[in-house]
């Protein structure tokens, strides 16, 4: 089955209003969109009114960095699933290793815990409240060096994925991303290799097609490589076979950068 590739910008914690602006307006003339390539742009929440609007015309999707589960009530600081859908938003990561603290291991005290050290138990909610507003998640999941070293890359992974989403039907997870983020390559310039990258995504749809009992799904579950991609070397990624586009992060705040890896894709 032929998937439909797919680019996304984590914009994380970068550029004000003005600064964002810019950013688009470069990337939406030096980009070539195409039908057969969906890209996305996830900028911080304070710039996704703004972006909506400069975003409307062009075919590129709109996409959130985090979300809360609850749909609305006393969650100070937090924005829900339903506030992102009032805003236009399309796509939301969820589960990336900058919000789960070290896979929900952080040293912080237990109090705080619930709040900033993000566990499988919350992104499973999250995942649940997307799918709610018919927001499209892309989880994050990915082993640190060590987990690596130690042989254990397959192992983390498949615990990530069963502690998500053993609780959705393969129904439900039609429309969903898998991004695979190695955590040693994410901003280190240390890409992962693409074979091996390769091999990793391979197994993640492998664990699909043991999950759940419908052989449709695997097939169209879209699976991107995150870690370091650049102009570069996102050709290279972007034509494995199980590799079906990227989630870019200091690379996409270069709009040349940026649309030379879409035009990648
Ligand atoms: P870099 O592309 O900067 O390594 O970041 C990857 C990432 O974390 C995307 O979510």
């Amino acid at each position: 089955m032929q998937r439909t590739k797919l680019v996304a910008g984590n914009w994380k914690m970068n550029l004000l209003q003005s600064t964002g602006s810019a950013l688009v307006e470069a990337f939406l003339q030096k980009v070539e969109l195409r039908q057969d390539v969906d890209v996305v742009v996830c900028p911080p929440f304070t710039l996704l009114g703004r972006l909506r609007d400069e975003l409307r015309r062009s075919h590129v999707h709109l996409g959130a960095q985090d979300v809360f589960w609850a749909e609305d009530g006393a969650f100070t600081g937090n924005i829900s699933a339903r506030m992102l859908a009032d805003l236009g938003v399309s796509h939301c990561i969820v589960g990336h290793s900058e919000t789960r603290g070290r896979f929900g291991k952080l040293d912080t005290s237990e109090t705080t815990l619930p709040y900033f050290g993000e566990t499988n138990e919350t992104i499973s909610l999250k995942i649940q409240a997307l799918f709610y507003q018919s927001i499209e998640p892309i989880l994050c999941v990915g082993e640190t060096l060590a987990e690596r070293k130690a042989g254990q890359t397959e192992s983390v992974i498949a615990a990530q994925l069963e502690g998500a989403l053993s609780g959705f039907d393969a129904a439900e997870l039609f429309f969903f991303i898998v991004a695979y983020e190695p955590v040693w390559a994410i901003g280190t310039g240390e890409t992962c290799p693409a074979d091996e990258a390769e091999r990793v995504c391979s197994f993640i749809r492998e664990w699909f097609k043991n999950k759940f009992n419908d052989p449709d799904l695997p097939e169209q579950i879209r699976i991107l490589y995150g870690g370091s991609v650049k102009a570069a070397n996102a050709k290279e990624l972007f034509n494995k076979p199980n590799i079906d586009g990227g989630l870019v992060g200091g690379a996409s705040l270069d709009a040349t950068e940026f649309a030379t890896i879409v035009a990648s894709a």
